[in-house]
């Protein structure tokens, strides 16, 4: 359903890969809400995912952009405005890679070159952007900043490895730079901690599917999808959010305020008997 809640509005999506992606669905449904935008991702990922065919069913053009790189970032802000017709509304920052636990390295046994890329990747990408938005005073009053994080910022879980630090890197950033932006532009900056999704990004986390049947059974609402993010973004871009700044929000159908429920309690009852 459309509500044309971001008609008028303009902005930059980062990370959409495949259909799969969390991007890609916010992407869809910020189109459909009457927003329009520039996709980004890095070139290699262009080159193995299908963002054209998502352009195209969005009317909207792709610039890539290495989110390490401020030079891309500088770029990215540049064309954006040109193509888009003036300054933006909002930004989605949708990336998150560990080489650690893409090498299956252990949380123990970290190689520490890999969790510098990781966290420039996952965490010092969000700073690298916003800056280039807020030196370019690239975004308009009461625009809206959103990143994607997971609650292993604040819990443990063992498998989610440099991953879990990279999002608390994340969350920090967005108080931090939400505080500037929100001063000296009146722009909100947000994330939002998501339920474990089937993306790409979430699958590569070891035992992914143990994990996500856990928190489906714990939480009392089951576990957000993608298209859940989606319209929660939506919400956080739009005007009716507009003094809604510097949180972590929580879209994971009750999961980070439970302690036990029912479900896995009978699990482990079950076990015993
Ligand atoms: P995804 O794999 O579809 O998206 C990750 C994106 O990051 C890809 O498009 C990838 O190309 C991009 N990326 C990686 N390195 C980059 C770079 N140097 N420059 C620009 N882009 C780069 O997976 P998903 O799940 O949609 O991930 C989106 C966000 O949601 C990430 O921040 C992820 O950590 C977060 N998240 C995902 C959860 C899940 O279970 N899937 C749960 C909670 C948060």
């Amino acid at each position: 359903m459309s509500y044309n809640l971001l008609k008028g509005k303009r902005g930059i999506i980062f990370g959409a890969l495949d259909e799969n992606s969390i991007a890609w669905k916010t992407a869809e449904r910020v189109h459909e809400e009457g927003g329009s935008f520039v996709l980004t991702n890095a070139p290699i990922a262009m080159r193995m995912g299908s963002i054209n065919q998502l352009a195209e069913k969005t009317n909207s053009q792709i610039i890539p952009a290495d989110a390490t790189k401020v030079e891309d970032l500088e770029n990215l802000v540049d064309k954006a405005q040109e193509i888009l017709g003036g300054k933006l509304d909002f930004v989605l920052h949708s990336i998150g890679m560990s080489v650690n636990v893409r090498k299956g390295n252990h949380y123990t046994d970290m190689n520490y070159d890999f969790t510098t890329k990781g966290w420039d990747v996952s965490a010092v990408s969000f700073h690298k952007t916003m800056q280039a938005l807020y030196k370019k005073d690239a975004m308009n009053e009461w625009g809206s900043i959103v990143a994607l994080t997971y609650m292993a910022a604040q819990r443990v879980f063992p498998d989610y490895n440099d991953m879990a630090d990279n999002k608390a890197y994340l969350e920090s950033i967005a108080r931090s730079f939400g505080y500037f932006f929100g001063k000296d532009k009146k722009v909100r900056v947000n994330t939002i901690s998501q339920s474990p999704t089937p993306t790409t990004a979430g699958q590569g986390v070891k035992g992914f599917d143990g994990f996500i049947a856990y928190a489906e059974k714990m939480s009392p609402l089951g576990n957000a999808t993608a298209i859940d993010c989606a319209n929660y973004t939506i919400s956080l871009f739009s005007d009716l959010t507009k003094r809604v700044t510097l949180q972590n929000l929580y879209n994971d159908g009750g999961f980070s305020n439970m302690g036990v429920s029912q479900q896995v309690m009978e699990t482990f009852t079950k076990d015993m008997d």
